[in-house]
């Protein structure tokens, strides 16, 4: 994995519906309370779902309901793709939303374009709630456990 290409973030904190495309060097600049923090924060959520941490880190921002655009999400949506060498990028989605006090995953999938000929793309990770799925990186294999 190389990169992220482009980031979307709708409903964390100032961060209502946004749009970043990544380059080499990125620098935000913005008046107080813009949302330079609220991205970074985005940053460190994602690295907390890639490591298992997600739980732990949302309790640390205070929890979902206070990290939800305030009057403006009922879920947060984080989707990023990412470069890699030689094929197409991968795409990756998250969404999170309340749940008592606490949160659920309502969506998770990891997703690449692998064969062009086909209009679905690869699916590495499929989650909606409890209903989590993990492919491993083949295709044949992929299909087989669809049928089964
Ligand atoms: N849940 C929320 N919903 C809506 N707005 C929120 C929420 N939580 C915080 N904010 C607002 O987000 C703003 C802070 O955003 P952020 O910290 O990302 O800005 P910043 O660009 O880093 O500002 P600074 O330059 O002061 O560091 C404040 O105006 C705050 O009221
Ligand atoms: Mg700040």
């Amino acid at each position: 994995m190389d990169k992220f290409e482009h980031i979307s973030v709708k409903g964390f904190r100032r961060l209502q519906s946004t749009e970043i495309e990544m380059r080499n060097l990125v620098v935000m600049i913005g008046a107080n309370g813009s949302g330079k923090t609220s991205f970074l924060d985005v940053l460190s959520t994602l690295a907390a779902s890639a490591s298992g941490n997600l739980n732990h880190t949302l309790q640390l921002k205070c929890g979902l309901s206070e990290i939800l655009t305030r009057g403006k999400a009922q879920e947060l949506e984080i989707e990023i793709s990412m470069k890699v060498p030689d094929e197409e990028p991968l795409r990756y989605s998250l969404t999170l939303s309340p749940k008592g006090l606490s949160y659920e995953v309502k969506n998770e999938t990891l997703t690449q374009q692998r064969n062009l000929n086909r209009p679905e793309p690869f699916k590495y990770i499929e989650s909606h709630i409890l209903d989590i799925k993990y492919f491993p990186g083949r295709q044949w294999t992929f299909e087989t456990q669809l049928g089964s």
